[in-house]
């Protein structure tokens, strides 16, 4: 058996280039079954039988390179519908000189095809022989682009398209509007490409980076309808549906710039030069929907998807509390409040859409107030939103921020190029469940699939996109495929050969498969543990302790011994990763028992409530990764034990201030001494917690006593002032290392 294995490894080293160098699972997403020999086939060009199926396909496989469609003899590539398979399923049966692939509806043939490509692009034009026998659970899989924060190429749309088909998704979410940019052609309103297509400048670094700087150079442009009817019928020879969004009645600034007519007030308004969620927004006036059905018209001429997306999201209601017309429809048409309009809103532009035969779309917000009839949700905030949805009977796409924003950092490196914020990894994107949990089975129809979405603000060159984008576009087409439960590994090797695929080809592809993660973990005996973990199954890992010259093989487990930077490396079948480290400073907190009267975030909680005393502190740059823990508009208020009676001199708390992301300084940090018998002493505090950058550190001077608990009340900011960003909301509170002395 080793001796054929070994044969069989030669034999397609031999055969193969150095993208590929095995013919084993490369496929992404893993399908159902491939049985592989080990053989090439004698294929060297790909000429497949004309179908009428298959001339819409046409285009693409042209495309391939060595690819023909032709009414001839010589054909060797045939196609056979099946209406026996499930929907979507494919059979794929490369032999030595034919290829067959059986397939029902044009999803089933595209998803074949797909898989075609993949063995032919991956094998520098060589097929291996091997059947396939797949199907998919989701019908809906989707990604999502912003282009108006940031636009792009039509070629660079294009490219993003042939993402989109190599890895079996159907549905492109193109994001066309915003507050910063309008950038679809409306033959109807010109002012839409002269005005609201363009920002007169756009803010420099991070939005959290105060005061806030501007480059002074015009930015902007749009997509005319000659160039998005080419995407669409290019998308559609992919198997691709585009569903354009208008983002309406919030995010649209840019919009009012060109036509302030549609907004509540009587002023002058400007596309927006930073990024976040504005207060200008959309009368729910006739002159507003007369616009938008005008719009619609000539937006439905250009795409031919059932879907249409209206946004629905973040749309403060402030401009609307203030106007008189607003507050008079609300009582006119017995609504609750202004989420009450808002639902009239969307169900105005709903009942125009269904009236021409299309359905509409929403970010969760539209749930608010009341959802429009015959809406589908994409459920972004969270899970719930989808769970509210479902249960009331209506169709689903989820997209929660924590598991499909690939606009978030994927490793907390402080090398990543700047990201909105966040942390997601592969290895979450991979570990998540389409279906909510606790949703009940009979439900389950209503959740159509998932989507992940690519918001711009800083992303402001398609190369940028590739690198955020296309490795997690990969893993999640593994999830949407119902295949996350195998094998990371096995997936993960075949995602190796996927990303020196896309590298060989010139594509940014993000590879973070190598590079170590990094946790410092309690350990018995009052040690701290540098636990460190690998995605792939076989990774060797090497350490540069403090002191120490070169690295050395790591001994699992390994404890912090003295303070100091502790360095890591990994290397993967002679690949080395990025290193990781970490800085471990012992103080008096290392290894005390915490208990926190208030849970943070499930999303924001470290490697455990005992994360803020383990010694190591967290990035000063972005919040989230391992060391930060998240409080949604709740107190960090913790009870620390100490195995003695212990003298503490001071205590140094460090806290994160992104106001753009609802996060602020917290108002006050209280210390009590706790006697055993509970009662409390507040021995110190510190208020009006300042800082001018992104981290406080704050120093609390105790008064020299022993003691064996103390109590750290660190009190949340409370609600965010009018005219922040989530002016009116709970702030987000972030805490970091509690040093103790
Ligand atoms: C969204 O991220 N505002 C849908």
């Amino acid at each position: 058996m080793r001796l054929l294995l070994l044969l069989f490894c030669l034999f397609v080293f031999s055969h193969c280039n150095k993208a590929q160098k095995t013919v084993v699972q490369s496929i992404i997403p893993t399908p159902e079954q491939e049985v592989t020999t080990g053989e090439f086939s004698s294929i060297s060009n790909i000429n497949f039988l004309k179908t009428n199926d298959l001339v819409k396909f046409g285009p693409w496989l042209a495309a391939w390179g060595n690819t023909k469609y032709t009414f001839e003899q010589n054909n060797n590539a045939f196609t056979h519908y099946n209406e026996s398979l499930a929907t979507g399923a494919y059979i794929l049966d490369i032999g030595k000189d034919n290829i067959n692939l059986t397939y029902h509806g044009d999803e089933g043939l595209k998803n074949g095809l797909s898989t075609l490509q993949q063995y032919w692009k991956l094998h520098d034009k060589k097929l291996p022989i091997t059947k396939v026998i797949d199907s998919r659970p989701f019908r809906y899989r989707g990604m999502h682009l912003d282009v108006a924060r940031h636009m792009f190429d039509v070629a660079d749309i294009k490219k993003y398209i042939d993402f989109l088909a190599f890895y079996k998704y159907n549905y492109f979410h193109w994001h066309l509007t915003e507050d910063q940019g309008w950038r679809i052609e409306i033959k109807q309103y010109p002012k839409l490409q002269e005005i609201a297509a363009y920002r007169k400048e756009t803010l420099i670094g991070h939005y959290n980076d105060q005061p806030h700087k501007f480059d002074g150079e015009k930015y902007g442009g749009y997509y005319k309808q000659e160039e998005i009817k080419d995407i669409v019928s290019y998308a559609m020879a992919r198997g691709i549906e585009v569903i354009p969004e208008i983002d309406i009645p919030g995010h649209s600034q840019a919009l009012l710039s060109a036509y302030p007519e549609l907004g509540c007030e009587n002023k002058v308004y400007e596309a927006a030069t930073k990024w976040g969620v504005f207060n200008d927004v959309l009368c729910p006036n006739e002159v507003t929907f007369t616009f938008l059905e005008n719009v619609l018209d000539e937006l439905m001429s250009l795409f031919p998807s059932n879907y249409v997306h209206i946004g629905g999201d973040e749309c403060p209601k402030d401009a609307w509390k203030k106007s008189t017309f607003c507050q008079r429809l609300i009582k006119e048409n017995n609504l609750k409040d202004e989420h009450g309009l808002q639902s009239y809103f969307i169900q105005r532009v709903e009942k125009y859409i269904n009236s021409k035969g299309r359905s509409i779309i929403g970010w969760d917000e539209i749930l608010e107030g009341g959802l429009a009839p015959n809406a589908t949700v994409m459920s972004w905030r969270g899970i719930e939103g989808g769970i509210e949805a479902a249960n009331s009977n209506h169709d689903v796409i989820m997209t929660p921020t924590s598991h499909c924003y690939f606009d978030y950092y994927q490793s907390t490196d402080d090398v990543e190029p700047l990201a909105i914020g966040g942390y997601l990894p592969i290895k979450k994107v991979y570990n998540w469940d389409v279906i909510p949990p606790d949703l009940a089975a009979e439900k389950h129809q209503y959740i159509l699939g998932g989507q992940a979405n690519v918001w711009t603000e800083y992303m402001q060159d398609f190369s940028h996109v590739e690198y955020m984008a296309l490795t997690r576009m990969a893993t999640l087409s593994e999830v949407l495929w119902g295949r996350n439960s195998s094998n990371l590994d096995q997936f993960g090797s075949a995602l190796v050969n996927h990303i020196n695929y896309w590298q060989e080809q010139g594509v940014n592809a993000a590879n973070h498969l190598y590079n170590p993660s990094l946790e410092a973990v309690s350990a018995a005996d009052g040690k701290v543990e540098l636990k460190v973990t690998n995605l792939l199954t076989g990774t060797k890992n090497q350490i540069k302790a403090p002191g120490n010259e070169l690295f050395e093989d790591m001994i699992k487990p390994y404890h912090f011994t003295g303070s100091g930077e502790y360095k890591v490396q990994s290397t993967y079948n002679g690949n080395t990763g990025r290193s990781a480290s970490m800085t471990y400073n012992k103080h008096l907190g290392t290894r005390a028992n915490i208990k926190l009267k208030h849970q943070p975030a499930e999303v924001y909680s470290g490697s455990g409530n005992d994360c803020v005393l383990n010694g190591v502190e967290g990035s000063d740059a972005k919040y989230g990764g391992t060391e930060w823990l998240g409080f949604d508009g709740k107190d960090f208020d913790a009870e620390i034990s100490f195995d003695k009676q212990t003298t503490l001199s001071s205590i140094t708390i460090k806290t994160f201030k992104g106001e753009g992301q609802w996060i602020y300084l917290p108002k006050s940090i209280t210390v009590y001494a706790v006697a055993d018998n509970g009662t409390e002493t507040k021995i110190a505090e510190s208020k009006d917690i300042a800082s001018e950058s992104k981290i406080a550190r704050t120093k609390i001077v105790l008064p020299s006593t022993s003691m064996t608990n103390i109590r750290i009340h660190v009190k949340n900011f409370g609600n965010i002032p009018e005219g922040k960003q989530g002016g009116g909301h709970g702030s987000w509170l972030f805490v970091d290392e509690v040093i103790i002395k």
